[in-house]
């Protein structure tokens, strides 16, 4: 939650690349207001003064702001863009945090924990507080351990100085940005257990929660780690952990270019990352196999022998991707017969789990940096469990932790709602199910051989329903005043409902929940009454014939109380259309895949129904993309 980006150019005119710390600042800012939007604001040090300016709302708020009353051109600033968590969406509680008599500006993401004691203390030496942000009291910790504790003395030091000994009291999780009137070319910055990243410029440096915040400037940049301080010039990095002893980051080069970011044409994000599909796909899929048809996952560097001993996996995440990790499980059990739990991350460390060296647990996630997931994943590593992460975000905080790493290759991804990573989770997860199979000899290899080709067809099927799109688009504008849809599926089909509900809920604010087919007449059928719309996954006919004939039941049995069945189903289906209002067929595949295409139907439904609505579908209310608080 919450966007962070900082700035420093050379003091020669506007940086040495000619930026201006406003612009660069802005820039980042809008790449990162996908991490959240309840408000956003700027500092910004010029000739030895603070000027800040902070709106609530989404950034073209500050924009119009900024128009109405500009910022000094300058070469250092700090930017933050918010997903509230003390404090609601307002201009009083929007960063930046001022303190030092307006001196310091600071900005944060992730959650001070011991707020109110710091507050009693600082209360107690008579600061005063404007707003009800956990942010101000770490902005005023600083300022007075800067002017109080170092007597403003910048030549020790200064800021970072300050910053080092601030982190010393504060718990929790955060990234923090300083920037001090009387440190005029300096940013200075503290993590932990949030994400914070680096960029390397030629004269001038940048800070972002991401590498979209720099992207469009260069793509060096330095991963740090837990409870670091870095400090940036125009013409340096240092970076030290929080008693001061010098670190060392981690350079990577970012792979992507910033048009991957960009809309691409499309009228949102979430359109256009539902178009990036078969190519999500695809690209995960690049490159895993050998000459010989044999899998080959270079990134899992745990011992073979270690992973052939693994009696119980355990799958973690959360939301959407927990859905997936649903997915992997019915893959997982049937290709290597190892008994496959999935748990949602922020349950799974309360309830005092089972396992040891012999649990495999994999951790899925887009961000990599969701803190429930990373929570459980730490938890995990201390039981002494081997842990897996298939993420998308290369460099992020759960990859890093974890003993192994299993990236999809999606892109990235700025739709709050998570659509193509959705995509490429579940092709990893079977990627790393078949690995697992052929290690411990579950299947044979020309099994492993057709489920790969099997995949790789999928791009191309994926391509087809979204080129015959239409009749499903028109049906989502139609049904655009709806109060609730209901979602059914079985087998692999039962997480899609639930991911399909879950779509619908996130950008069209509608009711919809999703159940397993079979439990509907255990209670939810009741719910079913004169017009109810309900969509149904339909597994393939040529799959197990219990389990399709029974869905086919299941239609029946709420279309006999009055529902509007909606029903997604494979290829030459006919046995469903009699009971069908509207059926949409995806291209045939085994059942086990099917998910790959059944889900796609269903995530153009919800961002058609949301879009007639007239809602923002790639910034929903409410929500922000990864989750980094607990
Ligand atoms: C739903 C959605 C969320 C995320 C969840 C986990 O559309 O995007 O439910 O799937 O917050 O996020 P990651 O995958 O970043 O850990």
């Amino acid at each position: 939650m919450c966007g962070i980006v900082g700035y420093v150019g050379r003091p020669d005119g506007h940086g040495n690349a000619g930026h201006s710390a406003l612009d660069v600042v802005l820039e980042g800012l809008r790449r990162l207001e996908y991490r959240g939007y309840d408000s956003a604001g700027v500092a910004v040090v010029a000739d030895g003064v603070i000027s800040s300016r902070k709106k609530s709302g989404k950034l073209s708020n500050l924009l119009a702001e900024l128009e109405a009353r500009p910022l000094p051109e300058t070469v250092t600033g700090i930017g933050h863009t918010r997903w509230a968590t003390h404090g609601g969406p307002t201009d009083q509680n929007a960063h930046p945090h001022l303190s030092d008599g307006g001196k310091l500006a600071l900005i944060h993401n992730g959650i001070i924990e011991n707020f109110a004691e710091l507050k009693r203390e600082l209360m107690a030496k008579g600061v005063t507080f404007a707003s009800e942000t956990d942010t101000e009291v770490a902005a005023a910790l600083l300022g007075d351990i800067f002017r109080t504790k170092l007597n403003g003395d910048v030549s020790d030091g200064g800021l970072t100085r300050a910053m080092q000994l601030a982190c010393q009291r504060l718990e929790g999780a955060f990234t923090l940005l300083a920037v001090h009137a009387d440190q005029p070319d300096v940013v200075v910055a503290a993590r932990r257990n949030s994400p914070l990243v680096v960029g390397l410029g030629e004269g001038e440096n940048f800070l972002g929660s991401d590498v979209s915040g720099f992207i469009d400037y260069t793509r060096r940049a330095v991963e740090l780690g837990q409870d670091q301080i870095v400090t940036i010039t125009a013409d340096s990095v240092d970076i030290t952990d929080f008693y001061g002893a010098p670190a060392e980051g981690k350079e990577y080069h970012v792979d992507w270019d910033p048009a991957s970011a960009e809309k691409g044409g499309f009228s949102s994000f979430m359109a256009k990352e539902i178009n990036d599909q078969p190519d999500a796909v695809g690209q995960t899929l690049l490159g895993r196999s050998d000459i010989n048809g044999k899998l080959t996952l270079d990134e899992i560097r745990i011992d073979p022998e270690l992973l052939k001993q693994v009696n119980k996996i355990i799958v973690l995440a959360c939301g959407t991707a927990a859905y997936a990790g649903t997915v992997a499980k019915y893959a997982i059990e049937n290709w290597c017969r190892i008994p496959t739990e999935v748990e949602l991350a922020h349950e799974f460390r309360y309830r005092d789990p089972i396992l040891d060296a012999n649990t495999l647990v994999v951790s899925i996630s887009q961000s990599g940096e969701t803190m429930d997931t990373l929570m459980a994943v730490r938890y995990a590593r201390e039981q002494g469990a081997k842990t897996i992460s298939i993420c998308n975000t290369n460099g992020s905080t759960i990859p890093r932790e974890s003993d192994a790493v299993l990236y999809t290759h999606a892109g990235p991804e700025i739709a709050v709602a998570s659509t193509k990573a959705f995509l490429a989770q579940i092709t990893a997860a079977y990627l790393l199910g078949l690995y697992l199979a052929q290690l411990r000899g579950n299947i044979f290899s020309g099994q492993i051989k057709d489920v790969l080709a099997d995949l790789n067809k999928i791009p191309a099927k994926i391509q087809s329903i979204l080129d015959n799109s239409g009749p499903l688009r028109e049906l989502a504008r139609s049904m655009k005043d709806e109060k609730s849809v209901l979602f059914l599926g079985r087998h692999v089909g039962y997480p899609v409902a639930l991911e399909g509900a879950l779509k619908l809920k996130e950008i069209a604010y509608i009711h919809a929940e999703g159940f397993a087919a079979g439990e509907l007449k255990h209670g939810p059928i009741a719910l079913i009454d004169e017009g109810q719309p309900v969509f149904v996954v339909v597994p393939s006919p040529r799959g197990r014939d219990s389990l399709h004939a029974k869905v086919v039941s299941n239609i029946q049995e709420v279309r006999a109380r009055g529902a509007r069945t909606l029903v997604i189903a494979e290829e030459g289906d006919e046995a469903v259309k009699a009971y069908a209002e509207h059926v949409f067929y995806v291209p045939e595949t085994p059942t086990l895949l099917m998910p790959l295409l059944t889900t796609v139907p269903l995530q153009i439904f919800a961002l058609e129904l949301a879009s007639a609505k007239g809602y923002d579908v790639d910034q929903p209310r409410n929500l922000a993309k990864s989750v980094t608080v607990e």
